[in-house]
């Protein structure tokens, strides 16, 4: 099976095809372009600025690709219908419908945190049940999936997610948009332990998060110093931690504390016999390495599985993975009634509005 796979559910225009060739997946073309400058000088996504975007790519780089006009070369279409900033959504979905309807081919609706769960299966089959730790700009989700298409939600963020926290604290620091890398970056040359941000929820006895009060310790540590120097890594000639390098190491380091305590005490709940970890935030190494370290410490029976740094952001690639597994369970939905949900819910696939299995 050949599938084209196309993701607009916030800054990112991507569209790839992808093929199953004796039981291996074959990524056969990827295009992406990121609008991360566009939105740069505003500080983060503005979401009619984003689908404006997405308007004017989605036809040249269609065209770009090494396609048939007639889509007689691809056996169907899976896109991403939500979550995420519905003018964004729009535009895939507008596409996907049409080349669906007009080269007569079935449209798969994907969503975007299964497309991001599903990253890792390029490369590798984490067996079930897998207990999956997601992080994005978006999202911060624990779920336990027990078999392809069944997910069960352990816990959330009940605030802001982690790669917002990222991003709204770089913002504090003066870094540019999206932070993530920006923190990561910065944190390389400071010292972790400068300064004792809280690990928030960490004992309360539930799977949830919450990163808004991180980020606003962060800020009253700020507020209440003298303005930070850059490239002052963990100076402390005044006697108080130095420089932006501190604060970011040290935010860092209280957000990957977070995470990996509440991940492994999911993996104590749940007995997974695998963990993967996915989402735009999985780019962290901090994070990848401290979590696969603690998971080994753990127990060595539980396999550990991030995706390639390609594809911890958001991209066609697990898109069309994700579209892949639904289509060969016959889970395609309707080209005239399908519509872009921005709070579409991971659980139900489909049986999402316009979707109906078989
Ligand atoms: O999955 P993604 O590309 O988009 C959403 O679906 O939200 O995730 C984007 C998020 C941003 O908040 C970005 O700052 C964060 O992932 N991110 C990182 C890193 N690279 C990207 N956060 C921490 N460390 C990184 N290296
Ligand atoms: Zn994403």
């Amino acid at each position: 099976m050949r599938i084209l796979g196309i993701e607009t559910s916030c800054d990112e225009t991507a569209l790839a095809v992808m093929s199953e060739q004796d039981g291996r997946f074959v990524v056969e073309q990827n295009i992406l372009a990121s609008q991360a400058k566009t939105h740069a000088k505003y500080g983060g996504v503005v979401p009619e600025v984003a689908a404006r975007e997405h308007a004017a790519l989605l036809f040249p780089l269609l065209h770009q690709m090494d396609l048939a006009p007639d889509g007689k070369d691809v056996d169907a279409i899976a896109v991403t219908s939500g979550p995420g900033l519905v003018p964004a959504l729009r535009i895939g979905v507008e596409l996907a419908k049409t080349l669906s309807w007009v080269w007569k081919k079935p449209l798969v609706a994907v969503n975007h945190l299964e497309g991001h769960l599903y990253s890792v299966w390029l490369d590798t089959a984490p067996a079930f049940p897998a207990l999956c730790l997601l992080v994005s700009g978006g999202h911060t989700e624990l779920i336990l999936m027990h078999g392809h298409g069944h997910y069960e939600f352990l816990g959330m963020t009940r605030d802001d997610a982690a790669g917002e926290a990222f991003d709204k604290v770089a913002k504090l620091l003066g870094l540019p948009y999206p932070g993530g890398p920006e923190i990561s970056k910065a944190a390389t040359t400071g010292n972790p332990c400068a300064i004792d941000f809280p690990r928030p929820m960490i004992d309360s006895g539930d799977l949830d998060f919450s990163f808004a009060g991180l980020k606003t310790a962060v800020r009253v540590y700020l507020a209440s110093s003298p303005p930070l120097a850059k490239g002052r890594p963990g100076g402390v000639e005044d006697g108080r931690p130095g420089g932006v390098e501190d604060v970011a190491a040290s935010f860092q380091q209280a957000v990957v504390d977070t995470l990996v305590s509440k991940t492994l005490q999911a993996v104590h709940k749940t007995k997974p016999r695998s963990v993967i970890l996915s989402g735009g935030v999985s780019a962290n190494r901090l994070l990848r390495e401290t979590l696969r370290d603690n998971l080994h410490a753990y127990s060595t029976e539980i396999s550990f599985h991030a995706p390639d740094l390609s594809l911890t952001g958001d991209n066609a690639v697990m898109i069309a993975l994700a579209g892949l597994f639904k289509a060969k369970r016959g889970e395609f939905c309707d080209p005239l009634t399908l519509v872009a949900d921005p709070n579409l819910r991971l659980g139900s696939p489909g049986l999402q509005p316009g979707c109906s299995p078989g």
